[in-house]
């Protein structure tokens, strides 16, 4: 088996280029083999603070946007986590060790597939992972202390705020997907509070019923 460059280290040292100060998460990064959730021919990239491809039109977050996007929901470790777009699941196992425990939902089977084979081998076992469209959330396992949409829409859908438990986080990249505000939401008894944006960044589309109009590639 050819040795992989770099080191979990070198994602810690760009998340804290990059900003992150959460000494839990930054640990979390240490801790949590990248190249476990790579694809086998792209493994020369895990440890680069970078996209990496994983078919179907899709590519996993950046590390660093992925670190901010967490530090945002402001986990202490007792919570019950909603996470829209599964991946490869190297989000997922990062959220993992930060929560109590994590649902996590992805369209495309293929991907969900692979990434529950990654997670069973990483041994994250506080991980329920759903395949279908996010866009309505998971209520039967609602409601939620914090949720992460790995994927852009303009608006958030409605049943993500009704599954979000009042004093929750939400958040999401706003936007048409390609040039994204990256913002946190808290829940209050009426609705969403204004947004606080942690960044801009440039995701792939949130397809489903409250989302853009699914495409061929989510049924494989
Ligand atoms: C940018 S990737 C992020 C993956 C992962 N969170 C990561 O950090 O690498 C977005 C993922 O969202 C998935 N996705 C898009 N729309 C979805 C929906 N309605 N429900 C669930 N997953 C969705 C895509 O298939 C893709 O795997």
């Amino acid at each position: 088996m050819p040795s992989v460059p770099g080191t979990p280290d070198d994602l810690v040292r760009a998340l804290g280029a990059a900003g992150v100060r959460d000494e839990r998460l930054l640990q979390a990064v240490r801790a949590t083999p990248r190249a476990g959730f790579v694809p086998a021919a792209l493994q020369d990239l895990a440890y680069r603070d970078v996209p990496v491809a994983i078919g179907q039109g899709q590519v996993t977050t950046q590390p660093s946007l992925s670190a901010m996007m967490i530090e945002g929901l402001g986990l202490s470790g007792s919570e019950h986590v909603l996470e829209i777009g599964t991946g490869l699941g190297f989000q997922t196992a990062l959220l993992a060790r930060l929560a109590a425990d994590v649902v996590s939902i992805e369209t495309r089977p293929g991907i969900a597939r692979q990434a529950r084979v990654n997670l069973a081998r990483q041994g994250v076992r506080n991980v329920e992972l759903r395949i279908g469209d996010g866009t309505g959330g998971v209520p039967d396992r609602a409601p939620y202390d914090a949720v992460l949409v790995s994927a852009a829409f303009p608006r958030v859908p409605a049943p993500l705020v009704a599954q979000t438990a009042p004093g929750g986080r939400l958040v999401q990249p706003i936007g048409p997907g390609g040039d994204e505000e990256v913002v946190c939401f808290e829940r209050t008894a009426s609705g969403l509070t204004r947004p606080r944006v942690l960044t801009s960044a440039c995701f792939v589309r949130l397809q489903g019923r409250y989302g853009f109009p699914p495409d061929e590639t989510e049924r494989r």
